[in-house]
């Protein structure tokens, strides 16, 4: 195998921050996930997918996009391993397409889905790069929705056997395993307000799917402790702090309220085995069914928890409007990217100590956390997207402020490698550390990525006992 390596991968760097005191064995790493970065969508027996079957769909996408080719990485993965060693990280966290290993969800393996993984993991540890593999980043079969979908206990089973199908295949070479990313996207924004996949608009199958999500961790967690005996389990969710948009009492109910909605709906039942007491009823009572045992599953104990982090959110009162009573709002003075994202770093620093103090996790791994830019090359075909970078180290800077205070951060994800399809929003956003040229599939280094690979290099180089 050869490795090509960009000659000139460490010019440039103009942005501060000193990694030296975080632990040597602190996680450098960079995330994808399937669907937005394989293409391939109907290639090698591989099933359909509900974000295949929603993009599809006239009017669901922006301009019409869908992840058929994306970044063709199904095709080019060599290529975009070269990229992971090239760029130094020694953690690639990656998402398995379900319908690519079993085209109907569950029984029938697909062969050459399942093998297209087993290259995947063994190219990475060729590169010396650890794989932290995703099980379910959004695309559920479509034949399982065809059954009801995560609204249907079922699926929660069918997930654990198709967990046990990676433990038995990939088991002996990936010991990280994250079972969800963003369950509250997967349940609220699919079932309950269906602007993603599978589009559903139905509060009670939003609820359901909440529970079923958090059922399903639990069986999967034990299924892959049982084959994978060394494994480290955890899950990756969607947190953010909430602010109130001011100081008056029924501003402060209501970021609390919300606060339960959005964070501790998943937190809770994960790491102290119940709901937000009164969640529910907030939520004009409508629950799911909740059997016994449930949530001592939901609390089987992770080994991490993952936290994915983009933004803060600010809600002020507004009594007697339903949907808990409040409204977001933008604070004057604040920036917000081309995602409607706001920037604001501070807030992860604040979360994290909020964990920490709530809810004591091992370990906690920062498994996504990036910026949407406008990229263009110039016309040296350079990408100068120096915000990125400062936009890295500023929330680098802050996860370094939680551990100076005590919370176990062991380890940092761009979000992402590539720049790749962002679901609803289609391929104009850009949060690649590499830009993709779609037309030509050419890859290019962003100046962000020439700056991660030193800001990685220091830190090994701090570890080493000597500074480059
Ligand atoms: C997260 C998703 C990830 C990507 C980023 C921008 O919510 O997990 O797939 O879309 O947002």
């Amino acid at each position: 195998m050869t490795i090509h390596t960009t000659p000139d991968l460490s010019r440039d760097v103009t942005v501060t921050f000193d990694p030296a005191p975080l632990p040597a064995h602190f996680t450098w790493g960079v995330a994808t996930s399937a669907y937005q970065i394989e293409g391939a969508w109907n290639a090698d027996g591989k099933g359909p997918s509900i974000w295949d079957t929603f993009s599809h769909t006239p009017g669901k996408v922006r301009r019409g996009d869908a992840g058929d080719v994306a970044c063709d990485h199904y095709h080019r993965w060599p290529g975009d391993l070269d990229l992971l060693h090239d760029l130094g990280v020694n953690a690639y966290r990656f998402s398995v397409s379900w319908p690519r290993v079993l085209p109907d969800g569950h029984g029938r393996v697909n062969a050459a889905g399942l093998a297209f993984y087993d290259r995947l993991v063994d190219g990475l540890l060729e590169r010396g790069v650890t794989p932290w593999l995703t099980l379910y980043h959004w695309d559920l079969p479509q034949a399982l929705q065809e059954r009801g979908g995560w609204a249907a206990r079922d699926t929660a089973r069918h997930f654990e056997a198709y967990a046990e199908v990676l433990a038995r295949t990939l088991g002996d070479r990936v010991k990280r395993w994250i079972t969800h990313n963003e369950p509250w996207v997967t349940a609220l924004v699919g079932y309950r307000y269906g602007s993603f996949a599978p589009g559903v608009r139905d509060a009670q199958a939003g609820m359901d799917a909440v529970h079923h999500v958090l059922l399903s961790h639990g069986l999967a967690t034990r299924a892959l402790r049982a084959h994978v005996p060394d494994a480290k389990v955890g899950v990756s969710l969607s947190l953010s702090p909430v602010h109130p948009a001011s100081d008056a009492d029924d501003d402060r109910a209501a970021a609390e309220r919300f606060d339960a909605y959005y964070n501790r709906i998943f937190l809770d039942p994960l790491l102290r085995g119940a709901y937000p007491d009164g969640l529910f009823d907030r939520l004009g009572g409508i629950e799911p069914t909740i059997l016994d045992g449930d949530l001592d599953l939901a609390s089987t104990p992770l080994d991490f928890l993952g936290v994915n982090y983009y933004y803060r959110k600010v809600v002020r009162a507004t009594p007697g409007e339903g949907e808990l009573d409040l409204q977001e709002v933008r604070l004057p003075d604040t920036t917000f990217s081309n995602l409607d994202m706001e920037v604001y770093p501070d807030g992860l620093r604040e979360l994290l100590v909020r964990l920490h103090e709530d809810y004591r996790p091992k370990s906690i791994v920062i498994t996504e956390n990036g910026l949407s830019l406008p990229d263009e090359p110039d016309d040296a075909g350079e990408v100068n997207d120096e915000d990125r970078a400062r936009y890295i180290a500023a929330h680098l800077a802050s996860a370094e402020a939680a551990r100076r205070a005590g919370v176990p951060v062991d380890g940092y994800f761009v979000w992402s490698l590539l720049d790749n399809f962002e679901w609803a929003y289609g391929y104009e956003p850009r949060l690649g550390l590499v830009y993709v040229d779609y037309g030509s599939q050419r890859r290019t280094v962003k100046r962000s990525g020439r700056w991660y690979h030193d800001l990685v290099a220091r830190h090994r180089a701090a570890h080493a006992g000597k500074v480059p």
